[in-house]
């Protein structure tokens, strides 16, 4: 089922936000698995000549679709490639991805992070989702990068199925595939558990009314080991205060 306006819009939102301001530098962009587009509909209105904007779709029926829709825009870059393979010779600012996590292996998933991470900028957004009505993180090591960077998150109520929305920030990307690393290994590749999914949470208001999460508010993610700066003083980049995860 293709993703609502609501989501799209939201999802775009930071990139608007960024891409419309009227003095800025050139941004690049990377949209994985946009399926039929309605992300890369919402994208393209904000893009300005000097910005580049490649978009990875693997499955040919959509990049059929693509290609019909966007074949004579030359703001986009529209690639029929898997993800896994896709060599640029360039980094992103903003990396929006819909690449269906929650049905892939562990290691695939894995692979897809450290793929993604090595893609971006210093400073670089990831924007991603997850519906609402699958559990909630299938691999450890994803939930706990989201609980390093994740710097908005946000539930779409308006689209089939609800959708979680997170926007990452990623300020040293280097630093994050080393966190990445560590509780890939700590987690061996293994699913979470249903303990570990479904122990502690709650939540707080971020920007824009957005809902953030956090760990348990005592400076430590539940694995034990050291917090982020984040997690020790309890402030995402914005501003915003966390509340207990
Ligand atoms: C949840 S759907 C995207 C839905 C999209 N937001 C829409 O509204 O149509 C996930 C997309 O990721 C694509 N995908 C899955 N694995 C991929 C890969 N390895 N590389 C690129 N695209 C991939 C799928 O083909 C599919 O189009």
């Amino acid at each position: 089922m293709p993703s609502s306006r609501y989501l799209a819009r939201d999802a775009v939102r930071l990139v608007a936000e960024r891409l419309g301001a009227p003095q800025r530098d050139s941004y690049s962009l990377l949209e994985l698995g946009p399926g039929t587009g309605i992300f890369t509909e919402h994208i393209l209105p904000n893009i300005r000549h000097g910005d580049h904007f490649d978009v990875v779709e693997l499955n040919s029926y959509f990049y059929k679709i693509l290609h019909r829709k966007f074949r004579f825009n030359g703001d986009i870059c529209l690639h029929h490639a898997d993800f896994l393979k896709f060599q640029p010779d360039r980094t992103y600012d903003f990396v929006i991805s819909s690449l269906p996590y929650e049905q892939m292996p562990s290691a695939i998933t894995l692979k897809m992070w450290r793929h993604k991470l090595a893609l971006c900028k210093p400073g670089a957004h990831i924007i991603y989702y997850k519906y609402v009505n699958f559990n909630h993180f299938r691999s450890r090591f994803e939930k706990q990068l989201v609980r390093e960077y994740c710097s908005d998150e946000k539930i779409v109520f308006l689209n089939m199925p609800p959708a979680r929305l997170f926007t990452l920030t990623i300020d040293d990307p280097q630093e994050c595939l080393a966190v990445l690393e560590q509780d890939a290994k700590a987690s061996n590749g293994k699913f979470i558990s249903w303990k570990a999914r479904n122990g502690k949470s709650g939540g707080g208001k971020g920007v824009n009314g957005s809902i953030i999460k956090e760990n348990a508010g005592n400076g430590k993610p539940a694995n034990g080991k050291p917090g982020s700066k984040k997690a020790r003083t309890g402030r995402v980049k914005n501003g915003s205060r966390l509340n207990g995860f």
